[in-house]
């Protein structure tokens, strides 16, 4: 088995509930997948990887898991999931499943028998502690906001939801915890899952010290300094990658917020990427606003080639602009109107060329746009909460919060899938969240286009199969303080590789860095680029030249 598949593979992840309703409830399912194996293999994927689908209240749209052993009805039987497999696999196509183990649903019957009573066995499951003078045992602020400890009178204690008091963490501490939790993913792994995206998983050894934060306004701190990354975490994922990963083969990519890529190393002794989000978080202001400053590119630049060039030969990157908690990159660096496509193909030059595994969530292939939403419309528990937080308190008026949610919130994303331009987007029934509305977007559409952004999607993911210079060469970016224009080389044993895409509007007059004249163009998103001989880039121009 090509246990390196991964390193010249594209990963394409699928929002089950989002992608294709088979049965008309709304809500997207496993037969619905099964029907678009076939589109999804038309795209040279190597992999898959699926957004949960266990049992769930879906308080958190399904990363609240009640039953590890079970699939939430609406998405259909453990033989269609079966079957499902069997198709990837007769199609090449690996299958990655969700795994969130950090926490639980507060639902989950080991969560209910654990807050049952203090005696029963499966209370050290969980993290308890007593409160101080009635208040919660530290001042930490869950991620999705409020005190991240909950009271339960029939323990008298806390426990502790870092997410959402819906969301409770497992006591990893707890070596039957782990025992149990292992035990179950191997269940999945039988069923014949070649791997895992780790959810939040950097979240599992706390600061058992349980110290206060410094406190903001409202008298909570931050929690993640608290959470993240603590002193446990790699002996924990040691013995997950010995006991059961290795036994299977099993890929591992952990979500790994606020790691740097010095930890990224660490990590990669016992997963096989991480997920960071430094590249998507520069537009990050306070109380969930956004700001995309001037410098955005330069340090998007930045960003990207540090972590290009620090985990060289030292670990290996997970490629993503978007995901299900991500807006869509042609909203937030592309234009969305005339330029659209240009600036759709020119991201996707732009990551694709970089060392790591591409991953491309549904929809990026069309070069799609967010969903536009009200307030009644926002379906997303950290988006509702950010309205009661922020609007209801007048910290925030409701129009300026809309525009954060239409910029970056995690619906924004999250609408069916568009294949025509049909009733609900041919997605289904109607769905259970907005559909995106932008009929000029999907999949029938583009299928009849040799220019559409999908089939220059299909060409970079042929392109970056063996091609050993995308793979192993070094990598190396040129000005990077330019404001509009990301220019790199790769290069391995003497050939290389040239990528320069303008990131703007504006057609931009640029000198090439290095000797391109003479390179064989390896895809372009002009036809009539003359960049080579005019040094003019056109809006949103992006071309890769073998040198
Ligand atoms: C991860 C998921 C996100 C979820 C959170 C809590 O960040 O990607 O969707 O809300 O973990 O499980």
């Amino acid at each position: 088995m090509d246990r390196d598949w991964f390193r010249h593979g594209t990963i394409y992840q699928i929002y089950p509930q989002s992608f294709c309703d088979d049965n008309g409830d709304g809500f997207g399912d496993i037969a619905g997948i099964i029907k678009k194996q076939d589109y999804l293999a038309s795209l040279g994927i190597d992999a898959v990887w699926i957004s949960p689908m266990y049992d769930s209240p879906y308080r958190d749209n399904g990363y609240d898991v009640r039953d590890y052993y079970a699939l939430d009805s609406r998405f259909g039987t453990m033989e269609e999931f079966e079957r499902m497999i069997e198709g990837f696999h007769k199609r090449g196509i690996k299958v990655i499943m969700d795994m969130v183990i950090n926490h639980s649903s507060n639902e989950c019957e080991w969560f209910k028998k654990a807050a049952a009573s203090k005696d029963s066995p499966e209370h050290d499951m969980y993290i308890w502690r007593k409160g101080k003078d009635g208040l919660p045992p530290t001042n930490w602020e869950a991620i999705f906001s409020g005190s991240a400890w909950t009271y339960v009178p029939e323990c008298d204690e806390w426990y502790l939801g870092t997410f959402s008091p819906y969301q409770p963490d497992f006591n990893w501490e707890n070596e039957n915890v782990r025992k149990t939790l292992f035990e179950m993913t191997e269940f999945w792994l039988k069923k014949g899952v070649d791997g895992f995206r780790m959810d939040a998983i950097n979240f599992i050894s706390k600061n058992t010290q349980f110290p206060d934060g410094p406190s903001d306004g409202a008298g909570l701190a931050p929690i993640r300094p608290f959470v993240q990354n603590g002193p446990k975490a790699h002996e924990w994922l040691g013995e997950f990658k010995k006991q059961v990963l290795d036994k299977y083969g099993a890929m591992t990519v952990g979500e790994a917020d606020g790691t740097s890529a010095a930890q990224a190393i660490e990590y990669s002794k016992e997963m096989d990427m991480i997920f960071s989000f430094d590249h998507v978080a520069l537009d990050n202001g306070e109380n969930f606003t956004f700001n995309a400053s001037a410098d955005y590119i330069p340090k998007l630049k930045t960003v990207l080639a540090e972590w290009q060039t620090k985990l060289y030969k030292k670990a290996w990157n997970a490629l993503f602009w978007e995901n299900h908690d991500q807006p869509r990159i042609v909203t937030r660096l592309g234009d969305s109107h005339a330029l659209r496509e240009a600036s759709a193909k020119a991201l996707a030059v732009a990551l694709f060329f970089l060392q790591g595994t591409p991953f491309i969530f549904q929809g990026q292939e069309l070069g799609n746009v967010n969903t536009v939403f009200t307030r009644d419309e926002v379906r997303d528990i950290q988006g509702k909460n950010n309205f009661r937080l922020y609007v209801d308190t007048g910290i925030i008026s409701e129009e300026k919060m809309l525009e954060y949610i239409n910029y970056k919130s995690r619906d924004t994303v999250r609408a069916p899938m568009q294949w025509t331009d049909g009733e609900n987007s041919g997605f289904g029934g109607t769905p259970w969240i907005k559909t995106n509305g932008r009929k000029d977007i999907n999949v029938r559409e583009q299928e009849s286009r040799e220019g559409s952004v999908l089939n220059f999607y299909r060409k970079l993911i042929a392109i970056r199969k063996n091609n050993g210079v995308i793979e192993n060469g070094t990598f190396k970016l040129y000005n990077a303080e330019h404001e509009s224009v990301f220019e790199y080389t790769r290069t391995l044993n003497g050939k290389t590789i040239y990528v320069i895409c303008n990131i703007s509007k504006h057609t931009v007059e640029y000198t090439p860095s290095v000797a391109i004249g003479g390179g064989n163009v390896l895809i372009r998103n002009y036809e009539n680029s003359d960049f080579v001989s005019t040094h003019t880039l056109q809006p949103f121009e992006a071309i890769a030249l073998t040198l």
